[in-house]
């Protein structure tokens, strides 16, 4: 069973400090199944996801970074490699997509927030199954062209983030945390 220790040991490897190997197709696949165990309002399914992994990797730097120079013809050294570093560095990187298609019940909203919950699942499998993972976004989640003609996404499809798996090559430090006694408040009947 996890505890809660397993469940508070829970931080994100910066992507560039993911390295080989990532998971494998079985073990992605466990790592999913855990994933997709998300509250789910009407059982919509509201996601799916892509693999990016080998050579695919390099291919869409390419395609991400055409699109940053399209979007920023200014933009410097530095900011193209930090954008190819995303892609390229982790062996594997799951992109989670939202499925937000006309629903007469279940609001986007909340088909949008169990999508959310599907990413940090696959965040807390990889985890616990020795990987480090990082949620990204950016523009690249945003990105309407980049979306629909590189990644493949439908209209009513939303990029929820990418999250990149692999394996730590350091320690990660822990961060603060915010302490819930400063977050809860006692509601009482006016
Ligand atoms: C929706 C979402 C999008 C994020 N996008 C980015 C991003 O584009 N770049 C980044 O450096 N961190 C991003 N982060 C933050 C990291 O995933 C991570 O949470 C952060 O490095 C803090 O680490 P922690 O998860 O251990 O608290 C994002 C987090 C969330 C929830």
């Amino acid at each position: 069973m996890l505890t809660l220790d397993a469940l508070d040991s829970r931080l994100s490897t910066p992507t560039r400090q993911l390295a080989a190997p990532g998971p494998g197709e079985a073990q992605l696949l466990r790592l999913l199944q855990t994933a997709v165990r998300v509250p789910d309002h009407g059982k919509r399914v509201p996601f799916r996801f892509l693999r990016i992994q080998g050579d695919a990797r390099i291919a869409l730097a390419d395609a991400a970074q055409a699109r940053l120079l399209e979007r920023e013809p200014g933009a410097g050294d530095a900011v193209v490699q930090k954008l190819r570093s995303r892609f390229t560095v982790p062996p594997l990187t799951v992109a989670v997509i939202a499925k937000l298609g006309p629903d007469e019940k279940i609001p986007d909203s909340e088909r949008f927030a169990t999508a959310s919950c599907v990413c940090l699942l696959l965040l807390q499998a990889a985890q616990a199954e020795g990987y480090g993972a990082q949620w990204l976004t950016g523009w690249p989640s945003y990105d309407r062209r980049f979306l629909e003609d590189t990644l493949g996404l439908a209209a009513d499809e939303q990029l929820v983030g990418t999250i990149a798996i692999g394996t730590p090559t350091v320690a990660v430090p822990e961060r603060d945390r915010p302490d819930p006694r400063a977050l809860l408040a006692e509601w009482t009947p006016a």
